[in-house]
Order: C-alpha cells, then sequence, then structure tokens
C-alpha cells in the first residue's frame, strides 16, 4: 500500500488545504492528514478543535484519514508506514521555506519522500494566516473555508478567545 501524509497546523483548515489533500488522494492508496504545531506560529484553535475541524472537512473523501502528532514528523511516518509527505506550494516562497525541511526529513527518515503539489490556481494567495487576518478586521473570508468553519473562525474571532495549549 502507497501510504502519504499531508501534514500541516490546519489554524483552520481552508479549501486550499482540501484541494491538496483531495488530489493526494488521487494519487495514494491513503491520505493521512496529521495535524501537527508549529512552534514558530501562534494558534487560534487548540489541536484537538484542529482535528476535529479536519475530520469533518474529510469526512466525504475517499481514502483519507485524520491524525494528530506532537513529535517530529519522520517518527510520525515510520510509525504509521508512511512513504511520502505530500505539501501543497503556492509560490516560490514556499518552495524557499519547504526544501530545507524536505532535506532535513530526508536525512531523519531516509525513504521518505517529499512530494510537492501545486495549489490550484484559485487559493494561490490563500493561507490559514491570512485567512485569520482579514477576518480578524472584519473582511469577507468565507469563499475560502468550509462553511462551518468560518462559522467556528467567527465565532472565535469574536469571542476572543486563542487556543492556549497544542
Ligand atoms: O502548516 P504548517 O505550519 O506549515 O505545518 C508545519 C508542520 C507542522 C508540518 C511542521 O512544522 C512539522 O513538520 N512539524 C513537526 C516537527 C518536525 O518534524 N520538525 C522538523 C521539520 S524538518
Amino acid at each position: 500500500m502507497r501510504r502519504a501524509v499531508c501534514p500541516g497546523s490546519f489554524d483552520p483548515v481552508t479549501l486550499g488545504h482540501l484541494d491538496i489533500i483531495g488530489r493526494a488522494a488521487s494519487l495514494f492508496d491513503e491520505v493521512v492528514v496529521a495535524v501537527g504545531t508549529n512552534p514558530s506560529k501562534s494558534r487560534l484553535f487548540s489541536a484537538d478543535e484542529r482535528l476535529a475541524m479536519l475530520e469533518r472537512a474529510c469526512a466525504g473523501i475517499e481514502r483519507v484519514r485524520v491524525a494528530s502528532f506532537s513529535g517530529l514528523l519522520t517518527d510520525f511516518c515510520t510509525a504509521h508506514d508512511v512513504q511520502a509527505i505530500v505539501k501543497g506550494l503556492r509560490a516560490g516562497t514556499d518552495f524557499d521555506y519547504e526544501l530545507p525541511m524536505a532535506h532535513m526529513n530526508a536525512t531523519l527518515a531516509p525513504g521518505v519522500e517529499t512530494v510537492y503539489l501545486p495549489t490550484g490556481a484559485g487559493w494561490s494567495f490563500v493561507s490559514s494566516s491570512l485567512v485569520k487576518e482579514v477576518a480578524g478586521f472584519g473582511g469577507d473570508v468565507s469563499r475560502f473555508l468550509p462553511d462551518f468553519v468560518h462559522e467556528a473562525l467567527l465565532t472565535r474571532l469574536t469571542s476572543g478567545d486563542a487556543a492556549s495549549g497544542a
């Protein structure tokens, strides 16, 4: 079985993420969407909330399951018999950010390949960070998110709470 992982913070999951996950699912026998923590980013939603949103968002995508992880991505790959890490690339800046991680992950786990998919053109400017920023200033980001994620985002921004844990 060819199994891939789509890792990310998913804070929150966007339609751009779901585009990549769906296309990865057409290339592999199984895709594990792994909700991790990026220590360089502050979080709006807790790990449990991000996991629950992804489970709901991915429910209709065949051959996809969702998991969370807290350690090294390569340890997750070894533990789950994953052969490929799938990442979406929006622009050259993403490539500059991702390439050292691909080399590090290949060094830590030889045999685990990193596969880049270009984001769909319609999502090339969409990121969780930008969506949160625009929504925080009252901009309409509904077209970039599943409806229930958009509602959760507005509720969270209105309440003023941010995730305290991972
Ligand atoms: O959506 P993000 O924030 O770009 O996701 C980054 C993430 C969580 C995939 C990345 O930070 C990661 O893999 N974290 C796990 C810890 C790890 O393995 N770090 C070394 C990467 S070379």
